[in-house]
């Protein structure tokens, strides 16, 4: 086709989409029309179609085996949180999900009881027990779910961005027993930033948002028979709550953590003295 117009542009480059796959037709074909009507409604100019290239560019070369900025756009515009909620509509009861994030990392098979807290922060204070079970949705105990845990520090960091902790420290694979039931110790964890020093961090600021996530620790729970449940457990009282960086939050996911200054008992868990405990009961759904 010659002589496009601003006009019947759009419809010249549909055209022209053919593909075997009917499911990357759909895709193409939406993708152009949603991107052709994001131009006509925005109208850019020259220069900011070339700043529009320039920052996908340089978030394309932040990228490396450690580091995601690509996930971290979609995660910050919303994107991963909307592909989550489309791809768990999960039935009456079952543990809501959220989102991964990029500090998922390989980690040791521990047993219930565990410290997972192995690097200085253990010093610190803030010590806490995180226990719960692990139900199907008539709420029978499952035993032999793996739960896969994952946190930042009291300070806000994980063991991959702070060399002062100890490999695979604050994350663990434990197994649920004959109850159902999961326990290890740990440090409360910190509210932190997701990392700014990328062009997704120059987004965040030049649209006047602030970059923090509301303290948390992640879970991933896998058992053959039940669909894999990645999730978070909250810090009720976190003042960023209600502003997540990554639009992550759910009421259902929030807990508290209560201050115990039973001695005996911190004694009991290797404490030195007063800490933190926190319940949180997952119920995973049965695959087909
Ligand atoms: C996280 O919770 O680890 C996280 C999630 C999304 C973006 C950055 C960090
Ligand atoms: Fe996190």
């Amino acid at each position: 086709m010659r002589n496009v117009t601003e006009e019947n542009l759009t419809e010249a480059v549909l055209r022209q989409i053919t593909a075997q796959d009917p499911r990357v037709q759909q895709v193409v074909t939406s993708l152009v029309r949603h991107l052709h009507a994001f131009i006509r409604e925005v109208e850019p100019t020259e220069d900011e179609w070339f700043t529009a290239i320039d920052f996908l560019t340089r978030t394309g070369q932040k990228c490396d085996a450690q580091r995601q900025e690509f996930i971290l756009l979609s995660d910050t515009l919303g994107v991963t949180m909307l592909v989550d909620a489309i791809n768990h509509r999960l039935a009456e009861g079952v543990t809501e999900t959220t989102v991964t994030g990029p500090f998922h990392a390989a980690a040791l098979e521990m047993g219930n009881g565990a410290m997972i807290a192995r690097g200085p922060e253990g010093q610190r204070g803030n010590h806490a027990v995180v226990r719960g079970r692990v139900l199907d949705v008539n709420h029978n105990p499952l035993a032999g779910v793996k739960v896969d845990v994952w946190q930042s520090d009291d300070d806000g960091f994980y063991d991959v961005q702070d060399e002062n902790q100890p490999e695979m420290n604050l994350r663990a694979i434990l197994t649920t027993d004959e109850h159902g039931e999961y326990w290890f110790r740990t440090v409360r964890p910190s509210s932190y930033p997701i990392p700014t020093d990328g062009p997704v961090g120059e987004l965040l600021l030049g649209t006047g948002r602030h970059p923090m996530r509301p303290a948390h620790i992640h879970f991933r729970l896998t058992h053959p028979h039940y669909k894999r449940l990645t999730t978070h457990v909250f810090v009720e009282g976190d003042e960023y709550l209600d502003s997540d960086a990554v639009f992550g939050v759910k009421d259902s996911l929030v807990v508290p953590f209560v201050l115990n200054e039973d001695r005996a008992k911190a004694a009991e868990y290797e404490f030195p003295g007063p800490f933190y405990e926190a319940n949180f009961d997952f119920t995973l759904e049965a695959s087909q």
